[in-house]
């Protein structure tokens, strides 16, 4: 039987102020005076106008979770994009006696990938291939007046000094360097019978080509291979269907945690490239 996620409290109403997603409403907001405390309906109407990878679609497990974080103890969440997940963090965070810092990770520059979606989901927004992007999340998110810290740059350069953790959203290490990387790097502050994990690409291979499979099951086998440290979180709505959550509820050493081994498959730009030969190819 699984933990279970209680909603988030709601913050008290104040002054009302609406905020559309664009720096322009944003810059609105940032000249207005004495908007700090707002209706969790307009921090909700906010957040649900993000661009979203997932993020929004997870929100009442990101909100509920970022809720129930112990004072003193950080969110980090890996996988910005535009900050749909964060915004769902901040507002289980809102009105908070004492501010739960979010720390959240990304390259902040429109990759390949990002750009190919925004194009297709997301025109009106006009990402340029190698847009940074750092500000206007910044300037999205800075409505829900949270103590947002935003790293640019490439997890694999990361290191972590935040202290312990409370709740861990993973939503970018895919495959198994990232993801060994991040759980040396963020593990050792995760404190068991407190921190929960929302792995957001934990079934992300269940959808994938059958030559990635492998590799991109490597949340899974993790978790697999360490069940007696996880207890499964249950939540009592759908949120994306890759998602799943768990309770760390026994230390794990991290430091003694060997590379993954990834076997008859590639990773990162290996894996790129074999793409670029499979459409050169007309295989994909
Ligand atoms: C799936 S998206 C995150 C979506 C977001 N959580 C949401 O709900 O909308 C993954 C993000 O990770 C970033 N990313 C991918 N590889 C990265 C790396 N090695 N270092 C830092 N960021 C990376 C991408 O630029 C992208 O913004």
């Amino acid at each position: 039987m699984g933990a279970s996620v209680l909603a988030s409290p709601v913050p008290a109403v104040r002054k009302r102020c609406h905020f559309p997603f664009g720096v322009a409403g944003i810059r609105e907001y940032l000249r207005a005076q004495g908007c700090k405390g707002v209706p969790v309906s307009d921090l909700l109407e906010h957040a649900s106008s993000f661009p979203s990878m997932g993020g929004t679609m997870n929100g009442p497990l990101l909100r509920g979770l970022a809720a129930k974080v112990p004072d003193g103890l950080a969110i980090v969440e890996l996988g910005t994009w535009l900050g749909a997940g964060t915004a769902q963090l901040a507002i289980g965070v809102s009105d908070r006696p004492v501010p739960v810092t979010i720390h959240s990770y990304d390259e902040f520059r429109v990759n390949r990938t990002d750009y190919a979606w925004a194009g297709i989901h997301h025109p009106e927004l006009g990402l340029g291939l190698g847009q940074d992007t750092r500000a206007m999340v910044a300037a999205a998110l800075a409505p829900f007046g949270q103590d947002v810290r935003l790293h640019a740059g490439s997890i694999l350069e990361k290191r972590w000094t935040g202290g312990p953790i409370g709740l861990f959203v993973d939503d970018l290490t895919k495959t198994p360097i990232p993801f060994h990387h991040a759980l040396v790097t963020f593990g050792p502050s995760w404190v068991p019978g407190v921190t929960a994990l929302v792995l957001m690409d934990y079934f992300y291979w269940k959808k994938a080509e059958r030559w990635r499979r492998d590799m991109l099951r490597v949340q899974t086998s993790f978790i697999e291979a360490h069940a007696s440290h996880f207890e499964p979180i249950d939540f009592d709505y759908a949120p994306i269907p890759s998602t799943r959550a768990f309770l760390y509820t026994r230390e794990l050493d991290f430091a003694r945690l060997p590379p993954f081994k990834v076997r008859r498959t590639l990773d990162g730009r290996a894996a790129g490239a074999m793409r670029r030969v499979r459409r050169l190819l007309g295989w994909a």
